[in-house]
C-alpha cells in the first residue's frame, strides 16, 4: 500500500502554479484530511498483483473508462481469470480534485499527443498543432477529464441502431447507463433516467458561484428551460451532474477497479505498455499480448479473449501494429497484414472556440489568485466543499440549436461549456500551455488580463460532418502515431459553430449576465486583426486561430454490420475476420454522440461486458 507520504511528490510533480505552496500543502491536507477521516475510499490503493500468470482466460489492454469496466465485469464471473494491462501508474491526490482538471495534463498522467499541423484549426497554437490530452493512468481519460456527465441525446444511439447495430439503440444504452449509476443528487435519481447503487457516484458540485445561477437565468431569457441534459429533454441549460464523489474526482479506477480489490481472479499490471496483440497467421485467433514493464518485454497468453480497450487513438495503433488495419497503409511499413479493415478512418471528435472571454465587474468568478488560500485547501480537504469541488471550473451547461438544427426534435446542435473564468484565470500558470497557444499569442492577447474576473463560453460543435484519421508514424509501438482531426474540412461544421458564437452573444447581452456588467473582451486575436469585429468572418477566423478539442476522439475502430465496408468491429464488438479478439473503448462509436464522452464510453464497458458474458454462456 502506498503511503501518503511516499506518493507525495509524484502528486504535484509537473504542475506549475503561482504559489509554491499550494500543490504540495493540498495534497498533504488531502492525505491527511480527506483520505483518513472525509473518504476513505478515495485513497488510491496499491491494487496491483506482484505475480502474473503465464495465461489468463481474458485479458484487457487498458485500463481507462470504459477497459476498468470491462475488468471489473469479467471477473464477477468467478471461474474466469482476468488480467488487466494498463501503460500508465496509479491516481494522485492532485488529480483528485475536480477544479485543478487542467493542471493534470502535460504531466506524465498525460500521454501528451498532438495533432499534425492541418492549416484549418488551430493556427494560433505552437506549431500549428492541438494538443491532443489523453490519460495515462488507472482510469485513463476519466482521470484526466472534466468529470461532465452526460450521456448524449436519444437519437444517437438510435441512429447507431439504424445504421446496423442491433442492441445499441436509446432504451439499451439507458439500461446500461442506469446500470453504472449511483446519483447522488435525489432531485434527479428519483426520475426513471437515473438510478442508485451502481459503483459510478454521480451528482451535483456542493459549491458554486453566483454566475452559475446567472447562467441557467439567462438560458431562460433566450428560451431554453433548466432542464436535466440526461433526462427527457437535452435542449436547455443546466448546472452540471459530474462524476465525483464527496466532492473529489470519482475515476473509473476509484468506481471500478478499488472496491474489487479483493477479487483473487483479476490481476491488475500498471506500467505495462502493449506493443502487439498475438495472432496466430493461419487460424486468425487471438492467442495474447506482447507488453513492455520495466524495459523487460513479456508475453501472456490469452484462453478466451483479448479485450483491446486502449482508446481511440491507442487501440487503432495497437490494432494496425498487430497486423489489422488498411492494407496499403500496413504495407508501407511491412507488418503482415492478418485483416484488411479501415481501422483509423472514420475519426471524429468536438471542435470548439476557445477564448470568448467576458469580462466582469464583481468578484464572482473564479481566479486563481483568490482561490489559492489555505480556507480553501481545507474547505476542500476536510468537508469535500468549496471552489476547488468545481469540475474544470465548468459551472453550467448549454445545449442550443442553431438555425441549422429543427430544435423541434430536440437534437441540439451546439454544447455550451460554460466556464466561471477564463484562459487567463489562473494567472497564466496553466491553461495557455494546456491549450497549447503559442507564447505571442498569449502574452499578447491574454496576459494582460489575467486574474481578471471574467467568465467565458466554450461552444463545441456536437455533430461534426468532417472525418479525420489515425495513421501509424512507424512500426515502432513507442512511436505516437499521426493525428489528422481534419477539423472543418466541411463546411457545415465552421457555418453552425459561428451561429453558436453568435447565440452566446446574446445570452451575454441578457439581464441575468449584464447584472455583473459582462461584456465581450474586445482585444482581437493577431491575424483576425484586419477583420471587421461581429462579422462571420472574424468570428471564424477567432475559431481557426484558438481551436479547442473537448477531448472526444470517438470513431477509428467503427462499428458496423456485415455490408458496411467502413466497420472494423461487429455489433457485438468482435474484430472482422479476428477470432478471440474485441474492442471496447468509444473507438467503436459509428457516429460521435451529442454530447461528452465518458459516460458513454463506460456504457459501451458495461454493454460490452454482458456480450462477452452473452457468448461464453454465463449471462
Ligand atoms: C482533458 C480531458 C477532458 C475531458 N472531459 C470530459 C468530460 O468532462 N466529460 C466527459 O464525458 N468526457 C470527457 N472527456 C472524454 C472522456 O474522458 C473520454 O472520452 C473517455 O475517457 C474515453 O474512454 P476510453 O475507455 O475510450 O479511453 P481512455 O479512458 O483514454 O482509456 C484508454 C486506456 O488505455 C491505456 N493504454 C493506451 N495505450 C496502451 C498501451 N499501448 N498499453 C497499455 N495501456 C494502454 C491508456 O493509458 C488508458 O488508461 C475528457 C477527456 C480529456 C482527455
Ligand atoms: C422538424 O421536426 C419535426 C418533428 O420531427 C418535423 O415534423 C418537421 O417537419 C421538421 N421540420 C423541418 C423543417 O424539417
Ligand atoms: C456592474 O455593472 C452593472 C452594469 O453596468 C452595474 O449595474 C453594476 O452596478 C456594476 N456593479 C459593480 C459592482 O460595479
Amino acid at each position: 500500500m502506498s503511503s501518503a507520504a511516499s506518493s507525495l511528490p509524484s502528486a504535484w510533480a509537473g504542475a506549475a502554479t503561482s504559489a509554491g505552496w499550494f500543490m504540495p500543502i493540498l495534497a498533504a491536507a488531502i492525505a491527511y484530511f480527506q483520505y483518513e477521516m472525509l473518504d476513505p475510499e478515495a485513497r488510491p490503493l496499491n491494487i496491483e498483483t506482484d505475480d502474473l500468470l503465464p495465461q489468463y482466460d481474458f485479458i484487457v489492454i487498458g485500463g481507462g473508462s470504459a477497459g476498468a469496466v470491462v475488468a471489473n465485469r469479467l471477473s464477477e464471473v468467478e471461474d474466469w481469470n482476468v488480467l488487466l494491462l494498463e501503460a500508465g501508474g496509479d491516481e494522485t491526490e492532485i488529480s483528485d480534485v475536480p477544479l485543478l482538471a487542467a493542471f493534470l495534463q502535460l504531466t506524465k498522467l498525460d500521454w501528451q499527443y498532438k495533432t499534425e499541423p492541418q492549416g484549418t484549426a488551430c493556427l494560433g497554437m505552437a506549431n500549428k498543432r492541438c494538443n491532443w490530452p489523453r490519460g495515462k493512468v488507472l482510469g485513463g481519460s476519466s482521470v484526466l477529464n472534466y468529470m461532465l456527465y452526460v450521456r448524449g441525446n436519444k437519437r444517437d444511439y438510435d441512429l447507431w441502431e439504424s445504421l446496423g447495430n442491433p442492441g445499441w439503440g436509446s432504451s439499451e444504452a439507458l439500461y446500461y447507463f442506469k446500470k453504472s449509476e449511483d446519483n447522488r443528487d435525489p432531485y434527479v435519481s428519483r426520475s426513471m433516467y437515473h438510478s442508485t447503487g451502481g459503483y459510478l457516484t454521480v451528482q451535483e458540485a456542493p459549491w458554486r458561484t453566483p454566475l452559475a445561477h446567472a447562467f441557467i437565468e439567462a438560458g431562460k431569457e433566450l428560451g431554453y428551460d433548466n432542464v436535466d441534459c440526461n433526462g427527457k429533454y437535452q435542449s436547455g441549460f443546466m448546472i452540471p451532474q459530474a462524476t465525483t464523489r464527496k466532492g473529489a474526482r470519482c475515476s473509473t479506477a476509484k468506481a471500478f477497479l478499488r472496491p474489487i480489490r479483493l477479487r483473487t481472479n483479476l490481476h491488475i499490471a500498471m506500467s505495462s505498455f502493449v506493443t502487439r496483440i498475438l495472432i496466430d497467421p493461419n487460424t486468425k485467433l487471438a492467442f495474447g499480448v506482447e507488453y513492455v514493464r520495466d524495459d523487460v518485454k513479456h508475453v501472456v497468453r490469452a484462453k478466451k479473449e483479448v479485450i483491446l480497450s486502449s482508446g481511440s487513438i491507442g487501440s487503432p495503433q495497437i490494432l494496425m501494429l498487430s497486423g489489422v488495419g488498411p492494407a496499403e497503409h500496413l504495407a508501407e511499413f511491412k507488418i503482415p497484414l492478418l485483416a484488411n479493415l479501415r481501422v483509423g478512418h472514420n475519426l471524429q471528435d468536438h471542435i470548439g472556440l476557445g477564448g470568448l472571454t467576458f469580462l466582469i465587474n464583481d468578484t464572482a468568478s473564479i481566479v486563481l489568485n483568490r482561490y489559492e488560500s489555505v480556507q480553501n485547501v481545507l474547505q476542500y480537504a476536510m468537508f469535500g466543499d468549496g471552489p476547488l469541488t468545481v469540475p474544470g471550473g465548468v459551472e453550467g451547461l448549454g445545449f442550443v440549436n442553431t438555425r441549422y438544427a429543427n430544435a423541434s426534435e430536440d437534437w441540439p446542435d451546439i454544447e455550451f461549456h460554460f466556464a466561471s473564468g477564463s484562459t487567463s484565470s489562473d494567472g497564466g500558470t496553466q491553461m495557455w500551455k494546456a491549450h497549447g497557444l503559442a507564447e505571442e499569442f498569449y502574452r499578447e492577447v491574454f496576459q494582460p488580463i489575467n486574474n481578471r474576473d471574467a467568465w467565458s463560453i466554450i461552444p463545441m460543435l456536437l455533430r461534426p460532418k468532417s472525418r479525420g484519421r489515425i495513421k501509424l508514424k512507424s512500426k515502432n509501438p513507442f512511436d505516437y502515431p499521426l493525428i489528422y482531426p481534419n477539423y472543418f474540412f466541411d463546411p457545415l461544421d465552421m457555418k453552425t459553430l459561428v451561429e453558436g458564437v453568435k447565440i452566446i452573444l446574446a445570452l451575454s447581452r441578457t439581464r441575468a449576465m449584464q447584472r455583473f456588467g459582462s461584456q465581450l473582451y474586445l482585444k482581437p486575436f493577431p491575424s483576425c486583426q484586419n477583420i471587421p469585429m461581429d462579422t462571420d468572418y472574424y468570428w471564424e477566423c477567432m475559431i481557426r486561430m484558438y481551436s479547442v478539442t473537448i477531448y472526444h476522439p470517438v470513431g477509428t475502430c467503427k462499428m458496423g454490420p456485415d455490408w458496411d465496408s467502413e466497420s472494423v468491429v461487429d455489433p457485438e464488438l468482435r474484430v472482422r475476420g479476428i477470432r478471440g479478439l474485441r474492442v471496447i473503448d468509444a473507438s467503436i462509436m459509428p457516429t460521435l454522440v451529442s454530447g461528452n464522452t465518458n459516460a458513454p464510453a463506460i456504457m459501451i464497458g458495461e454493454k460490452g461486458s454482458d456480450l462477452i458474458k452473452q457468448f461464453w454462456g454465463k449471462l
